[in-house]
């Protein structure tokens, strides 16, 4: 079983570093700080959390500075890029250096490039945390993904899994199918094939045993499902402006869809959503996306006090 010291000063980059011992260790402790049988608050008082968003971000940015302020941290940076110097060229080395300067204990950083999460955490000698780089990886989404399934279920071993949307151009769904490449589960990517999950995804799958398969229709395996796990198209990351139109309002989960669905079925967004998920949704027991993303604020707050070597 995992214990404190397996992440006391780590950086969470990508979701590949983790294992089940240590998922289930976050997922385990997350649920006692939801359920109020673990405190975290004040944990790590007088330290500084570095958040810097250089693209822009509502819930993930807010769910971290709740975290922290959760834990007595004080919060710096900045949610997107136009509140920052990144505008007048500043680079991503000169500012973790700058706010490195200022005594962050811990950074957050989110970038529209790949890998950039990665430079960041060779740059400095304090723990990083991943918030999203480019189409790669978003490991803490990854995380809380796995908690609202386990909130769902009690379970994430035997669960048939769904994932709908953009699969190329999202790092959510990628992140995610590497965090539950650690549970027995079958992976279903439906997508049409220009949006269809990348084949680094699909081989990583493929050499840990994992079943999966590529779909280009939710109705051929709608009633199959456990788990519903929809995207957003990624107009932003999709190079092409001719190829953003061929595969804009392609799909749309709604009522209609998941008539063959199980009763017992969850569907989880990451947000925010766009069209590919129909509001009539919401009221439904299907609906399982705003408790998904209420988990995040204590999930990010449990992660935050592990690396900075928290003992909960
Ligand atoms: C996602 C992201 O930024 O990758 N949002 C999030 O963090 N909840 C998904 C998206 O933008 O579609």
């Amino acid at each position: 079983m995992s214990s404190p010291k397996d992440f006391s000063g780590r950086d969470i980059v990508s979701a590949r570093d983790f294992g089940r011992d240590q998922l289930e260790y976050v997922l385990k402790t997350t649920e006692d700080v939801e359920n109020g049988s673990r405190s975290l608050d004040g944990a790590q008082s007088g330290k500084l959390a570095a958040l810097l968003f250089f693209e822009p971000s509502t819930r993930t940015y807010s769910s971290f500075q709740i975290a922290a302020e959760k834990l007595g941290m004080k919060v710096t940076g900045f949610a997107g890029p136009s509140g920052s110097s990144v505008t007048k060229g500043e680079t991503l080395h000169d500012t973790i250096k700058m706010f490195e300067g200022y005594g962050a204990d811990v950074f957050v950083v989110r970038h529209s490039k790949m890998g950039a999460a990665r430079f960041a955490s060779e740059i400095t000698g304090r723990p990083v945390i991943n918030a999203g780089d480019g189409s790669r990886e978003h490991p803490t989404q990854a995380m809380l993904d796995l908690y609202a399934i386990r909130k769902a279920f009690g379970r994430i071993d035997g669960l048939k899994i769904g994932m709908l949307g953009d699969l190329r151009y999202g790092r959510t769904s990628s992140s995610l199918a590497y965090a539950l490449s650690n549970f027995d589960v079958e992976i279903t990517f439906i997508a049409p094939g220009a949006l269809q999950m990348r084949n680094e995804v699909t081989r990583f799958l493929g050499k840990k045993g994992v079943t999966h398969r590529k779909e280009s229709e939710l109705r051929a395996v709608a009633r199959d499902l456990d788990v519903l796990y929809v995207t957003r198209i990624q107009k932003e990351r999709i190079p092409d402006p001719t190829e953003f139109a061929k595969v804009k309002g392609l799909y749309e989960v709604n009522l209609e869809a998941l008539r063959e669905a199980k009763p017992t079925l969850k569907v989880l967004h990451p947000l925010p959503r766009v069209d590919e998920l129909a509001t009539e949704v919401d009221d439904t027991s299907y609906a399982h996306y705003f408790v998904q993303a209420a988990g995040g604020l204590p999930l990010r707050a449990v992660l935050m006090n592990l690396i900075l070597g928290g003992s909960n």
